[in-house]
């Protein structure tokens, strides 16, 4: 059984695909709005993202190894979440002053800092959370989340 790393691997796939055409974007100034509607794609999916690991998935790891607060693992995992906000946030401010130079430097900060994250959930938080998770739970997760089921 591993239905939370296919989906959730398939979503990192996604996040990584919009943020590599979200940067090259960047360069072709009269490209704003289409770049500014880009942005707002991958912020609104990663914040989706986010929510079900720090709302439901990572308490459930941290529930299931005995941990009344963060286990370690888990504790890691909210350390990047912090971090790639933070980036996502001046990435945001450099897009909207226009400092093309400032969004490349910054943006790909945080496209270097979001792989190894997605690296570590890959290997760790989401294999732990595939063994005692089951589908029915996972789909009960979802929809307390996005309100419907996202496809499977
Ligand atoms: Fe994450
Ligand atoms: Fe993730």
């Amino acid at each position: 059984m591993s239905i939370i790393s296919e989906f959730m691997n398939k979503e990192h796939a996604q996040l990584d695909d919009l943020w590599l055409n979200f940067l090259e974007l960047c360069e072709d100034l009269e490209a704003f709005t289409r770049t500014s509607e880009l942005f707002d794609k991958y912020k609104t999916m990663l914040l989706v993202h986010m929510k079900l690991e720090d709302e439901y998935l990572f308490p459930r790891v941290s529930q299931h190894l005995g941990f009344e607060d963060d286990a370690p693992l888990i504790a890691r995992a909210r350390d990047d979440h912090k971090v790639l906000l933070k980036l996502l946030a001046l990435t945001e401010e450099a897009f909207l002053k226009q400092d093309i130079e400032r969004i490349l430097l910054v943006g790909n900060n945080f496209k270097q800092a979001s792989i190894k994250h997605h690296e570590r959930e890959s290997e760790i938080q989401y294999p732990v959370s595939d063994k005692f998770i089951s589908e029915d739970e996972w789909l009960e997760i979802l929809v307390s989340v996005c309100d419907q089921p996202k496809d499977l």
